[in-house]
């Protein structure tokens, strides 16, 4: 292995930042290591306003945490009303571009008014604290109003990518026994319009428990209303008022549910609760974003996958930023829609996926170059590994060699950033998430849970509970327990492989499970191979993640059939649109292989190792990851497989 680049942040930097150098880092990391109570403790009570204190910071009975329980709160309140005794109140919160190019500038002070108004129309609709919610919306400022006043009320929301299909989000509603659905007739994505109530009617046939489906006019585009059960936004905002205060909430209260994919074919709703979360994600807004009172954010995720969840809403309205939504595609009109965005606002950090950096890479120099980007100070990734030449490239041609970059490791589960470098303290290096945030202790261990040597490549556990934690799955308390604590028993099993190096840097190397990342987006090998077999023409499939160029990874399903005669054209081109929509559209497979077997052990599993074999070595077409690394993470795979 050849010793990779080390990048300090500049003395400028520095001087100016949050955590000031190694010693500031290691001085927050040791408090927290030795007292975490009494260190979590602080910060909650410095960070967030509490209606009423807790008698004890963490009640642990692994698997289950309780933090600052018995506390009361209100994330709404956090976000929006304290602020509105500070200058914070005509600061922008919230500053939109829809993809036509509207704007919207939302001050702290007008995005309470639309969150009080709208949670009044929900509570006279007789929602309250324990109801459910899914959030079905494009990106516009209705879906953090939509979140924000499920919250004012206590009502547990779960928002569902636009990009899921019908089936998909019949499930979600279904499994969380949601009695609301709030949703818009679309969206816009490339100039065109995407909608999205037409899912929602599918999905509704079989929902009997959903009441109202709030419908937001987005597009303006005909949409039929069922009578009884779909209202306009607009026409219950009439009759809204601006008295609907922030419920006080135990600090324990469910936040929200959101699905991601796991290892079976059934997505599971992951569970975060309310006290903990806001205090994590809270306090790595100011660690890894290093935020300041000036600060333009943004983060180009999708509220529907937590990243947004966590830093396009929550943490940054609890930090009091001004936080930047964008509604469309990068590429609309052009590739240097990005790029005019953040020379227009002036953005000053800006937080987005490896997938997104090497699709922007592959377009050329010339479209960010031709922007004023001066106002960058902080660059940030998520979601997969990034390689190192993206890294090179994010720093160079769009940091200008000036801003630091943060590569933040963390999960659906853990709500917020657990590895990631604070900027003004630890030095980089490309395609590490360098050290753990404070209080959170992962190490790498072998099959048997004994910790592994340095560079030794192992799975990634984390020692201790944290603030920010999942809380459980939602209805399956079995499964919560045996998919993340049983490996080590009282550590929580992240399913990512990972190394350390001799300075104590981590270097995540990608799933050992079954779960496939696809620009940065989570899916199951087992959901689309349950898609697949629904199929009429399908006998049997096996469905791995292949590297890919862009996307990090892609979808290549190995199918058997049925018999009859097909053409294997048409039916692989029918079998990728399938996919897309028992699921969605991001994830449409890249490639169908017919084959007249699976490969199977002798108790008649299928060998996955073998098919993800045969899919890195014949298909490695660029710099994705070193093939190293992808050999590591297939024989770690396999070792699970096997056991
Ligand atoms: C991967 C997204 C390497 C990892 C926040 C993890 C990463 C999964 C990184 C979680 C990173 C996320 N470096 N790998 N910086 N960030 N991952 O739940 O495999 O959508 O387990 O959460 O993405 O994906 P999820």
């Amino acid at each position: 292995m050849s010793t990779p680049s080390v990048y300090p942040p500049s003395e400028d930097f520095v001087r100016k930042a949050h955590v000031q150098g190694m010693k500031g880092y290691l001085d927050l990391y040791r408090r927290a290591e030795q007292d975490p109570e009494t260190f979590w403790g602080e910060i909650a009570e410095r960070e967030i306003h509490w209606f009423e204190k807790w008698s004890k910071v963490l009640e642990w009975n692994p698997p289950f945490a309780r933090w600052f329980a018995g506390a009361k709160l209100n994330v709404s309140y956090n976000c929006l009303d304290r602020h509105l005794t500070t200058p914070r109140k005509n600061k922008v919160a919230i500053l939109w571009e829809g993809e036509p190019g509207e704007q919207r500038a939302l001050t702290y002070q007008e995005l309470h008014r639309l969150v009080v108004r709208f949670a009044s129309v929900l509570q006279s609709r007789g929602y309250k604290a324990g109801d459910r919610a899914i959030i079905y919306m494009p990106m516009i400022p209705e879906l953090p109003i939509a979140m924000l006043a499920c919250t004012r009320l206590g009502i547990i929301h779960s928002v569902v990518f636009g990009g899921f299909s019908a089936e998909a989000l019949k499930a979600r509603i279904q499994d969380l026994g949601a009695t609301l659905v709030i949703t818009a007739d679309g969206g816009f994505r490339r100039g065109k319009e995407i909608k999205l109530k037409p899912a929602v009617d599918a999905a509704l046939e079989e929902c009997p428990g959903v009441r109202d489906a709030i419908v937001y006019r987005r597009t303006g585009s005909d949409t039929p209303m069922k009578q009884g059960r779909d209202l306009w936004w607009h026409e219950l905002d009439e009759h809204a008022t601006e008295d609907c205060p922030a419920v006080p909430l135990d600090s324990e209260h469910p936040l929200f549910v959101l699905y991601t994919s796991g290892t079976t074919g059934k997505p599971k709703g992951i569970l975060h609760t309310t006290g903990g979360y806001l205090t994590h994600v809270t306090a790595t807004m100011q660690w890894v974003f290093d935020l300041k009172e000036e600060d333009t954010y943004w983060c180009s995720a999708d509220i529907g996958w937590v990243t947004g969840h966590s830093y396009i809403v929550y943490g940054p309205l609890a930090g009091g930023a001004t936080s930047v939504m964008y509604e469309g595609a990068p590429d609309y009109p052009q590739f240097d829609r990005w790029w005019r965005i953040i020379e227009k606002y002036r953005i000053s950090i800006l937080y987005t996926s490896p997938t997104a950096i090497r699709a922007l890479i592959r377009q050329g120099d010339q479209w960010p170059n031709a922007h004023d980007l001066s106002s960058l100070r902080l660059l940030g990734s998520v979601g997969e590994p990034i390689n190192p030449a993206a890294w090179e490239w994010y720093n160079r041609v769009i940091g200008k060699g000036r801003c630091p970059i943060v590569d933040t490791w963390w999960q659906t589960e853990t709500g917020g950033i657990l590895i990631a470098p604070m900027p003004g303290a630890v030095p980089a290096k490309p395609g590490s998430g360098t050290l753990p945030m404070p209080g959170i202790i992962p190490d790498i261990v072998d099959l048997k849970g004994f910790e592994v040597g340095t560079d030794q490549e192992g799975f990634l556990i984390l020692r201790r509970p944290w603030p920010g934690m999942i809380r459980g799955i939602w209805g399956d308390p079995e499964r919560f327990r045996e998919q993340y604590w049983t490996r080590v028993p009282g550590s929580y099993f992240t399913g990512d492989a990972a190394r350390r190096d001799a300075d104590g840097y981590f270097w995540v190397l990608g799933r050992v499970d079954d779960v496939m990342n696809v620009s940065g987006h989570r899916l199951s090998t087992m959901e689309v191979e349950s898609a697949l077999v629904r199929h009429p023409a399908v006998a049997e499939a096996a469905v791995v993640g292949k590297p890919h160029e862009i996307t990090g990874q892609a979808v290549c399903c190995f199918v058997t059939l049925k018999k009859g005669d097909y053409s294997h054209e048409q039916l692989g081109k029918e079998l990728r649109q399938w996919v897309a929509h028992e699921i969605g559209a991001f994830a449409r497979p890249e490639e169908i292989r017919f084959t007249d077997a699976l490969p199977k052990t002798r108790s008649g599993k299928i060998m996955r190792r073998l098919l993800r074999e045969i899919v890195t070595n014949n298909s490695v077409t660029g710099d994705v990851t070193t093939l190293e690394d992808l050999s590591v993470v297939t024989k770690l795979a396999a070792q699970q497989d096997e056991e």
